[in-house]
């Protein structure tokens, strides 16, 4: 078969990396890169250490608003699938390259399937979930990471021989590269030692873009009085300086670093005390790395991690970050969780439900996807 993977932010490159591999032993592996993230330490860096191959097309569509970016990404993928002579599409995650490759290729009438489906935030005014919500409901594989997320996609009415319980991608790349995590020397290279520091990211517009917010969640780190590392994810950058909190964070304890290349980063988050962020995937990577997680928002589709034990909602509600800050430095807890399937199987799978795909694979007026 021919297998196109649209990706495009930099938590696809992760989750595209292990699969690439793996479906190279069956089949021909096209990479579309829409462009969506396009700085060297965003999108290259990934590429590179990876291994992953260079993209064979690549949309350069970049930044813009959601309307704008996702309206572009479809527009050129409409011209460019046409021309692969493809059998399937993968997608992966939640982003507006996720959506626009789903939705450019149900709309040449080719099979999608969509790695990390049926993850649920329950919050529509979130772009990932409005995001997650449509591509489920146009691709005719779903590849989930966790039961809770299989459970959603039923109650959604998508029937049960679509959904596949094969793990979660990203903790194959995460395990899968654990020794090369070890022999790293980030550590040294920032004068740090295991356990002596949290690490910080804030990239959701929720956070970023509301001043009132995002100033909390600084001024909150701040008073908890342990080191922080703070790698700044470039949505982040301009506004940090606009709203004075630069100049608030080099008089504390917060050290503001550049975006961190994935080894260095899986590094430094395997040996930190705390782990605060606002992202999805670091949720579980913290899990696997068995580190307590603070989760800087109200709800989070990475249920399982609350459940286990690994990480607990904080919002944006310094009260309440200060304090659960101090109470994990103070009292570190044990966390050992393994969830079913995160595990350096999933791409295995994956080509696995692939190659038994046959009439899910086919898309016609009697394909029904319900
Ligand atoms: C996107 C995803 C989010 C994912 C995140 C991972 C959507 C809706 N959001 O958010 O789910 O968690 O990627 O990082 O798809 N920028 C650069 N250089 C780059 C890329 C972005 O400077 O290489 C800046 C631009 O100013 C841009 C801003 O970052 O406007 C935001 O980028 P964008 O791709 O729109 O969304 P993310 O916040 O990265």
């Amino acid at each position: 078969m021919k297998i196109v993977s649209i990706v495009g932010a930099r938590p696809q490159f992760i989750k595209l990396a292990p699969l690439d591999k793996t479906l190279r032993e069956d089949h021909d592996h096209v990479i579309v890169h829409t462009g969506q993230h396009y700085n060297y330490e965003m999108s290259r860096a990934f590429f590179d250490e990876l291994d992953i191959p260079e993209p064979d097309y690549n949309l350069e569509i970049g930044s813009g608003t959601h309307a704008w970016q996702t309206g572009q990404m479809l527009s050129a993928l409409g011209e460019t699938l046409p021309g692969i002579a493809l059998d399937l599409v993968l997608v992966y995650g939640d982003t507006n390259s996720t959506l626009a490759g789903a939705l450019a290729a149900v709309k040449l009438h080719l099979p999608v399937a969509h790695v990390e489906s049926g993850y649920r935030s329950f919050d529509i005014s979130m772009p990932e979930e409005v995001n997650r919500l449509l591509v489920d409901r146009v691709a005719q594989m779903l590849f989930a990471p966790t039961e809770d997320a299989v459970d959603n996609l039923v109650a959604e009415g998508v029937s049960r021989n679509r959904i596949f319980l094969v793990g979660n991608i990203m903790a194959e790349s995460l395990l899968g590269h654990l020794d090369q995590v070890k022999a790293n020397n980030i550590l040294d290279d920032l004068g740090v030692v295991p356990k002596s520091y949290a690490v910080l990211t804030v990239h959701r517009p929720e956070n970023t873009d509301d001043r009132g917010r995002i100033t909390a969640i600084i001024e909150a780190v701040i008073a908890a009085d342990f080191p922080v590392l703070f790698p700044v994810h470039p949505r982040a950058a301009q506004l940090l300086d606009d709203f004075g909190l630069t100049r608030r964070m080099n008089e504390s304890r917060i050290r503001r670093l550049p975006p961190m290349k994935y080894l260095e980063f899986a590094k430094v988050q395997s040996e930190a005390a705390v782990i605060l962020t606002d992202s999805g995937g670091m949720q579980e990577e913290a899990l696997l790395l068995d580190v307590p997680c603070l989760t800087l928002r109200y709800n989070t589709e990475r249920v399982l991690t609350l459940k286990l034990g690994g990480n607990q909602l904080v919002g944006a509600d310094g009260d309440k970050i200060t304090a659960a800050f101090r109470d994990l430095i103070a009292r570190p807890p044990a966390i050992s969780a393994r969830p079913l399937n995160w595990d350096t199987e999933v791409s295995i799978r994956i080509l696995a439900a692939i190659n038994a795909g046959g009439e899910l694979l086919k898309i016609g007026p009697q394909s029904g996807l319900m």
